[in-house]
């Protein structure tokens, strides 16, 4: 089976990272690629349907603009649609974001659960960053949308997090870009630490992986062999790209 699915026009799918609200090509075509994407999920088995409301993420998208602080950001329009509908549809009752900067990758996700965009209850979704003035300026973003007991802000390594937490992950979102010029390729261990979390169902989603294939060449292979994971797909909807894998 493939591996990746294209959209169309992904290589000019490019934002400027300092203007993360910009609209770069018109709505529908926005979300044809996003069905697109969606469909080869369902495909894969990896999602059970490719269905979500538009109007709901539309209105999680504004609030987002109109109360976020994002110095800047790598999600484009078409990812941040992405990862909403993909929460949205799997529905995680706890979601784990590790790496989450200023909060906008973390509210891309949870944004499916809390806020104006809100279209299930979650139990518990854990957004990590280790830089403390990230963390803390994630913190105020995600109370500036949503004021329920959900969603927590921490600001941790998500190694040592992962390694000690008891419970289980129903969505695991990495993101992080290891110091010490490890880069991206701190998502191998990440997983490997996390595993003990996942269960069968348990999606992991990693930002970058178009952008940054080289450094995750390790997870990526780690991932797309079905004796680790039951299924995985790399989403080419942007320049960034999301590799989407069912455990
Ligand atoms: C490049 S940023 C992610 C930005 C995101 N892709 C966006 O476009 O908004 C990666 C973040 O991971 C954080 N990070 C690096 N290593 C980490 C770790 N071990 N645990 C938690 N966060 C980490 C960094 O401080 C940084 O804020």
């Amino acid at each position: 089976m493939a591996h990746q699915y294209e959209a169309d026009q992904w290589q000019r799918h490019v934002m400027n990272w300092h203007d993360p609200h910009q609209q770069i090509e018109p709505l529908a075509h926005e979300i044809e690629a996003v069905d697109g994407a969606l469909a080869a999920l369902v495909d894969a088995g990896i999602l059970p349907h490719p269905r979500y409301d538009h109007a709901k993420f539309l209105a999680h998208r504004a609030a987002v603009r109109d109360h976020f602080d994002i110095p800047w950001t790598a999600i484009t329009p078409r990812m941040q649609r992405l990862l909403y509908a993909i929460n949205a549809i799997a529905q995680p009752r706890v979601m784990v974001a590790v790496g989450i900067f200023c909060g906008n990758t973390f509210i891309s996700n949870a944004g499916a659960a809390i806020g104006p965009g809100a279209a299930y209850q979650a139990q518990r979704l854990v957004g990590l960053e280790i830089n403390p003035e990230e963390a803390a300026r994630a913190r105020r973003n995600v109370a500036s949308i949503d004021a329920g007991k959900a969603a927590e802000v921490l600001a941790q390594d998500g190694i040592p997090w992962l390694r000690d937490f008891t419970s289980t992950i129903d969505l695991l979102y990495l993101d992080a870009d290891g110091t010490g010029g490890r880069g991206k390729s701190i998502y191998l261990d990440l997983v490997e630490t996390g595993l003990h979390a996942l269960h069968p169902g348990s999606l992991v989603l990693a930002h970058n992986s178009v952008n940054c294939a080289g450094e995750l060449a390790d997870y990526l292979d780690h991932m797309r062999n079905p004796t680790h994971f039951h299924a995985s797909m790399n989403m080419v909807v942007d320049d960034q790209g999301l590799e989407v894998s069912l455990y």
